[in-house]
């Protein structure tokens, strides 16, 4: 694997590669990114091979690229961004043999002008996690904008735990006709269902006990809607007061539809119910899609 930190230098190496599969990330990786880094391997491109018994030999080569950029733009004022955990050393060693570039750029690398133009994410960003983290779909997206124009993939993969951020990508993707398959990872649970998150490490012993509750609240409501539930309203508020009982504050729990984001008319069946809330001072979010047969 090789460790590219400047984007002259991965354009340069890219400019002969086949297939490019790409997976972004701020680092500090665990299993969530890793499985998405497997994945990418998977995504050659065979829409010019024939058909055949072999389909990796008749797919053209795969270059897996990683990046690992804590992006400024996308924390608020308050927010984590200084303490955000940089573990590049360990990062490259979980990579190795996944990947065949690392592309760690420094933030002068890619913010090398003042940043005055940005990507307006649509409305819906402004809602759900943007509520309570003005601007940080607008910092996202532009980094995300910057790192396509950058890598030039065929494919990108982002976790679904990210649910809204996975939704404005594809929004962005879609409205700006950016050449690039964007797929969607399932998430990746610890043994007791907590989301693998880099943040998890910010818990005290006793928080990460308690942190497997936004799951089993998630599940419990999904349940409920399975079960006939469809005043989501209710669901949702009655959801918000266990976990604030047991000391989580809750930004929100929120039935949406899974393709638009928004609020469910009671016909549709394809929904997701997503929340956000802090144990102590991490802030923990989580989501699960509910499918009505
Ligand atoms: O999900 C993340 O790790 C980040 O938001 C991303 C997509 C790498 C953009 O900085």
């Amino acid at each position: 694997m090789m460790q590219i930190n400047t984007i002259a230098a991965l354009r340069a190496h890219l400019a002969q590669a086949g297939t490019v599969a790409f997976v972004p990330t701020m680092g500090n990786l665990h299993e969530g990114h890793i499985d998405l880094v497997r994945q990418a391997r998977g995504h050659a491109d065979c829409t010019k091979g024939r058909q055949s018994a072999n389909r990796q030999a008749d797919c053209g080569a795969v270059t897996v690229v990683v990046s690992i950029f804590v992006n400024p733009l996308q924390f608020g004022p308050a927010e984590d961004f200084d303490k955000y955990p940089r573990t590049l050393d360990a990062d490259c060693a979980k990579l190795e043999g996944l990947a065949d570039v690392v592309f760690v750029p420094a933030v002068n690398e890619m913010y090398a002008r003042q940043q005055t133009v940005f990507v307006e994410p649509p409305p819906i960003a402004d809602e759900l996690c943007g509520a309570a983290r003005p601007g940080h779909f607008r910092g996202m997206a532009t980094v995300v904008l910057k790192l396509l124009n950058t890598v030039q993939p065929q494919v990108a993969l982002f976790g679904k735990k990210d649910y809204q951020q996975l939704h404005i990508i594809r929004q962005m993707v879609a409205q700006m006709n950016l050449p690039v398959r964007i797929i969607g990872g399932e998430t990746v649970r610890a043994a007791d269902g907590l989301a693998l998150s880099s943040r998890n490490q910010y818990l005290s012993a006793r928080e990460r006990e308690e942190a497997v509750f936004l799951q089993q609240t998630l599940d419990k409501v999904r349940l409920e809607i399975l079960g006939g539930a469809r005043d989501y309203a209710k669901v949702e508020a009655d959801a918000a007061s266990v976990l604030t009982k047991r000391g989580w504050q809750v930004e929100y729990v929120s039935v949406r539809d899974q393709e638009s984001l928004g609020i469910p008319a009671v016909s549709d069946r394809m929904l997701v119910v997503l929340a956000a809330a802090r144990l102590g001072a991490t802030r923990l979010i989580d989501n699960l899609e509910v499918e009505l047969v």
